[in-house]
């Protein structure tokens, strides 16, 4: 994975602070604020704010001697409060929010490295030295150990061996500790080679561990018995096979003996790369699986983060633009059945617009601005941040995308002759727009649908199953999952079965004609009946069209007789795309999970009518596989 460096230097550009060296990292996810440490002789603590690109330095405490680790609690009543290790100094100083200075909580703590505080405020740290983690409590003023036994080192459960970062669950369920000199060194999958750092994914249970002399990171998944590998290392060609460990390197899909690594709050990667003096950040699309999240990262670098953040403005946005939709429905309704009537409907729309502007205008105390807090214009205003942030490209901000693609249509150069062709602004914000609500709910209705399907229909859910199981061990990226021929067929059934979006599949008639002894005339917008043709026996037999019957895909069929997409020149743009992720969901779902019947699933669910046809609920149960 490619990352982008944000702190030090990518070789082109100095980008903020150049540190000495560095090393502890931290990210308060609720003010978005990163805490980086340069732990040289004249060392300092920086903290950085996310918000802006690249990021903009708002604190630095300067002259400090080797400050390593950091914790910041985010809840300190005070705000913001950092625990800092000094290892160099055995000890550890806590630094109030807006303090000029720290105040030491722990010293004679030998070579603590480490920090972390549970949920009641107990501060946790790593002597590596005396190989052990000791747990100070700032109520009692009372130190106890907890993992490992002083001054013993050991590689069995109950010894430790040079303890270095480590990560306190917030649900108490333990301690996870980077034992650097511990377990068998090597740069397979199944060793690492001095672990410096770890952080666990409380909900997901996933680790991820800094393999600092394999300058690699690796990601362990709960029970796994490997890990995989997200940053560094690739391939045997990079294996220093005399030191049994994967080469450094200063590309940006490289590291040189990382330090440190973090979360930001949607879910990207921050690691200190301490050879290369930089923190680079790595975007991880899976750790942010909805179906608009991934949308709005992969065709134009929007970072959503619905997933996690369930009162996310773009989702409530999006819902009243949807819900408008359904009024406006009845409008476009009534101009396919009536096309002349068309240009009125416009004029209408235009005409209402007008006098909103000019209303407000003229009084605006009284008449508010409907635009600056109607959603469409809201969505429109933050496409148009997206688009000046890459046109005043910098290394940063240029991405491959479609938006970059659109971007890029809209001047050419040809023989030295700069040509404004290609797309303007306002049909590239268009079609963000479009993108946006066309890979909104669309995949995400027939996701819902599949999970009903699957809640009904055990047999079939166990046959799927059994072909995920069979890529056992593999990653389960692209190659894998579209290699799935069950999967396919399934889908298959479900869009034949649930077609979300009927009525986004209208053509104009270009020329009068008869069709079937029907005259159509010029002008005219025809919609197929696409419910019809899907549950049609003649298209569909032998087996009952009103059976959910994966194989039926396996004989083929005529080319007309799936229509969820469309079909034709103007089919779908985004159908690979929608399949990619709805198979991946399911792949990622099953592979863990049992679909089961909910509470009231037998009684079905009722249909509503939006820019798609979707179910108004679906039940289901989730049950944790064995
Ligand atoms: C399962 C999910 C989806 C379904 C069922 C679906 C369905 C459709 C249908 C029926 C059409 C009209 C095709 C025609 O007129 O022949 C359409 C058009 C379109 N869809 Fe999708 N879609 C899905 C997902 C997506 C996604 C994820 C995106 C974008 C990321 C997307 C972007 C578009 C666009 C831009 C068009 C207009 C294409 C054009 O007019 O040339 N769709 N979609």
């Amino acid at each position: 994975m490619t990352g982008i460096t944000v702190i030090g230097t990518d070789g082109q550009h100095k980008l903020r602070a150049v540190f000495g060296s560095i090393a502890g990292l931290f990210i308060d996810k609720q003010r978005n604020t990163l805490y980086a440490n340069d732990d040289s002789d004249d060392g300092s603590i920086h903290m950085f704010s996310l918000n802006e690109t690249p990021p903009m330095e708002i604190f630095v405490g300067v002259h400090l001697y080797k400050p390593t680790l950091i914790y910041v609690d985010e809840n300190d009543v005070n705000g913001p409060t950092m625990y800092i290790t000094f290892p160099d100094q055995h000890r550890v100083v806590k630094w109030a929010h807006e303090a000029i200075r720290g105040v030491t909580i722990l010293d004679n703590c030998l070579t603590c490295t480490g920090v972390w505080l549970d949920k009641d405020k107990n501060v946790y740290v790593s002597e590596t030295v005396n190989h052990r983690v000791i747990k100070w409590s700032p109520q009692t003023n009372l130190t106890t150990n907890v993992a490992g036994q002083y001054d013993e080192s050991g590689s069995d459960s109950t010894h430790l061996n040079d303890p270095n970062c480590i990560y306190v669950d917030q649900m108490n369920e333990g301690i996870t500790v980077a034992d650097s000199s511990d377990g068998t060194a090597g740069w397979n999958n199944a060793s690492l080679v001095n672990p410096e750092a770890v952080r666990v994914d409380e909900k997901t249970k996933v680790f991820y561990v800094v393999d600092t002399y394999n300058n690699r990171i690796q990601r362990w998944l709960p029970g796994a018995s490997e890990g995989e590998t997200i940053v560094g290392g690739r391939d045997e060609t990079c294996v220093d096979h005399q030191n049994h460990r994967f080469n450094s390197g200063s590309k940006n899909d490289q590291l040189s003996a990382p330090r440190d690594l973090a979360f930001d709050k949607h879910g990207h990667l921050y690691v200190s790369d301490v050879g290369n003096i930089r923190v680079q950040m790595f975007a991880l699309i899976d750790n942010q699986p909805c179906s608009s999240t991934s949308t709005g990262h992969c065709a134009f670098g929007m970072d959503t983060n619905m997933q996690n953040d369930l009162d996310n403005e773009l989702i409530a946005k999006a819902a009243v633009i949807f819900k408008q939709d359904i009024e406006r429905l009845l409008l476009t309704k009534l101009s396919y059945l009536m096309p002349w009537l068309t240009p009125f409907l416009t004029q209408l729309v235009l005409c209402q617009m007008a006098l909103f502007r000019g209303l407000h205008k003229l009084a605006p105390t009284i008449f508010p601005d409907v635009f600056d807090k109607n959603p469409r214009f809201w969505l429109l205003s933050r496409v148009q941040q997206v688009i000046d942030a890459r046109t005043t490209s910098s290394a940063m901000t240029k991405r491959v995308d479609l938006l970059q693609l659109m971007l890029d249509t809209n001047v050419t150069q040809r023989e030295g002759i700069v040509h404004e062709t290609g797309l303007n602004n306002d049909e590239i914000k268009a079609n963000v727009f479009l993108f946006m609500v066309a890979g909104f709910d669309t995949t995400s209705t027939i996701f819902a649908y599949s999970t009903y399907v699957l809640a009904t229909e055990p047999e079939i859910q166990e046959k799927l199953q059994a072909e995920i199981d069979n890529k056992h061990g593999k990653e389960l990226d692209y190659d894998t999952v579209t290699k799935m021929e069950y999967m396919d067929l399934f889908l298959r059934e479900v869009l034949r079965m649930y077609p979300a979006s009927t009525a986004a599949v209208t053509r104009v008639c270009n020329e009068t004609t008869t069709v079937c002894g029907h005259n159509i005339h010029k002008g005219s917008v025809i919609q197929p009946d696409i419910l019809t043709v899907h549950y049609n026996y003649d298209l569909w037999g032998p087996e009952d069209p009103n059976r959910f019957v994966p194989e039926r895909h396996a004989t083929k069929r005529h080319s007309m007789a799936l229509l969820t997409f469309g079909a034709g020149p103007r089919i779908c743009i985004g159908m690979r795309f929608a399949l990619m992720e709805i198979k991946m969901g399911l792949a990622r779902l099953l592979r863990h999970y049992v679909v089961l019947p909910g509470a009231h699933l037998e009684e079905g669910f009722q249909l509503r009518e939006t820019f798609v046809i979707q179910p108004d609920a679906v039940y289901v149960k989730l049950n944790k596989r064995r």
